[in-house]
């Protein structure tokens, strides 16, 4: 970061000369978000060019100017992406630092650049250019880990696992079932950025600074220039309100929370206490000490950087509650926590997304686990329900079942007939079928179940959805 030559606050700045002392080093480092903003150098290219042809066309400047402002601009596109644009601190913000630019190249065009607009609806409209684009991409990156999803879940609507509820032994269900149903989660996740985007995809320049402008300007033309489908309708709420990156900021907590969950079962399932999976090499480290150690860094980083994200939310809802009416400096501090939102985010999703590639699934450990904890037990209340004996005491039976088949250290379908029918007379040699895995799979076959035929169902579902 270069300062400026010049230090007469008249120059500097982008303000007049009212100041009598120039802004102190110390102060200007504080206020400065060139740093950070320079991030929206494009979308602030962008804006500013719908303005300046929107100017334009209401003669409200010459074509000659918004000839020499495409001009200028062009050039300033190239240094920033070619990496060569001289960012000056003194400039404060990525606003000022391109506007300076255009003047430097183009003259007094680029003085006029700002007339009918101030950086309070410049800011606002570059962040929600930003956000749009960003969400979109988060799009991409969530459905592409939810086909990630489908494509392992195709290979194991048959796979047995044990679901668990308290991390108990509970049913068996579809190793696909259960991946499905962060297939569900993601949907969702997807249905609330789409929605949000909706709130996001509104124009606020136009409001200048806070109450509008006395030039004639043609606010829905701007909007139409940078696909905004709607103006802000009040000029007051447009500049002040970052609203829509609180909730942006919500929606990818949730996300971030879905993942976080799925890395606690991916931790827990490559663990060789359950053996259920393994994840590929390149997701893990070892150890320093110990040489046998394959650690589940990514899941556990996932589960970790949701933290983060939380924090985030926390800092946007906080930044926002005390502001009064309308633009106040605290926004200025939107943009980090927004920025690495979506960078944590978006790099948790392509990750992700090639880790489900390289999970290998171990089905005999899942269903050696099965064997453990009675996944069976509901199958065989159900089935004396069937026998006309009410639930309560089906339920109860069948505990008393389990914990004799506990004592004598096998499974429901280990014990004899005989020994079954002490527990209920009505149990005869079909209970057998119930008693299997495969059984009490195939019997939840509504819409929703475990059963492979529903499984199957619900995977082309997916697919179509996608
Ligand atoms: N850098 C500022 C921000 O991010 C731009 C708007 C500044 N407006 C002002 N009145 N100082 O919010």
């Amino acid at each position: 970061m270069q300062p400026e030559n010049s230090s007469s606050p008249a120059v500097t700045g982008g303000w007049s000369g009212r100041f009598s002392e120039p802004v102190s080093e110390l102060v200007k480092r504080y206020t400065a978000s060139v740093d950070f903003d320079r991030r929206l150098a494009e979308y602030d290219i962008q804006g500013s060019l719908a303005h300046a042809r929107m100017l334009g066309a209401c003669g409200i400047v010459s074509s000659d100017d918004v000839a020499a402002i495409e001009r200028g601009m062009t050039t300033i596109l190239a240094e920033v992406r070619a990496g060569e644009f001289v960012w000056k601190l003194d400039l404060e913000d990525v606003h000022l630092n391109i506007e300076r630019r255009l003047t430097e190249l183009v003259g007094d065009a680029g003085k006029r650049l700002h007339t009918g607009r101030s950086r309070n609806d410049q800011v606002a409209t570059d962040v929600r250019l930003w956000l749009r684009a960003a969400i979109d991409e988060i799009d991409g990156a969530l459905r592409s880990l939810q086909c990630a999803l489908l494509d392992l879940a195709g290979e194991h609507v048959e796979t047995a696992m044990p679901g668990f509820t308290h991390l108990q032994v509970a049913q068996p269900v579809s190793f696909a079932h259960h991946l499905l149903a962060y297939f569900e989660m993601l949907a969702r996740d997807r249905e609330r950025f789409a929605d949000c985007r909706k709130r996001v995809n509104r124009l606020p320049l136009g409001a200048a600074a806070l109450a509008g402008t006395s030039f004639p300007i043609d606010r829905e033309r701007v909007a139409q220039a940078l696909g905004f489908a709607e103006v802000c309708r009040n000029s007051l709420d447009a500049v002040s309100d970052r609203d829509f990156a609180i909730e942006f900021t919500a929606a990818a907590a949730l996300t971030m929370t879905h993942l976080s969950r799925f890395s606690e079962e991916l931790i827990l399932w490559m663990s060789p206490s359950f053996g259920f999976i393994d994840l590929a090499d390149r997701f893990c480290t070892g150890s320093s000490i110990m040489p046998q150690k394959k650690n589940p860094d990514v899941p556990e980083l996932v589960r970790g950087k949701v933290g983060r994200v939380n924090g985030h939310l926390i800092a946007l809802l906080t930044l926002m509650k005390g502001q009064p009416l309308a633009y106040n400096k605290d926004n200025q501090e939107d943009k980090e926590p927004l920025f690495d939102t979506v960078d944590t985010l978006l790099m948790t999703l392509t990750i992700y997304a090639d880790m489900v590639g390289g999970i290998r699934v171990k089905p005999e450990a899942m269903r050696a686990a099965l064997t453990r904890g009675f996944a069976t037990a509901t199958d065989l209340a159900d089935y004396l329900v069937r026998k006309g004996v009410p639930f309560r005491d089906a339920h109860e039976a069948v505990a008393r079942a389990v914990r004799h088949a506990e004592q004598a250290g096998c499974d429901l379908p280990q014990l004899p007939l005989a020994q079954l029918q002490q527990f209920s007379p009505v149990i005869a040699e079909d209970v057998f079928a119930v008693l299997t895995v495969e059984g009490s799979m195939a019997s939840r076959s509504h819409i929703g179940g475990t059963a492979p035929t529903a499984v199957r169902a619900a995977l082309a579902q997916a697919r179509r959805r996608l």
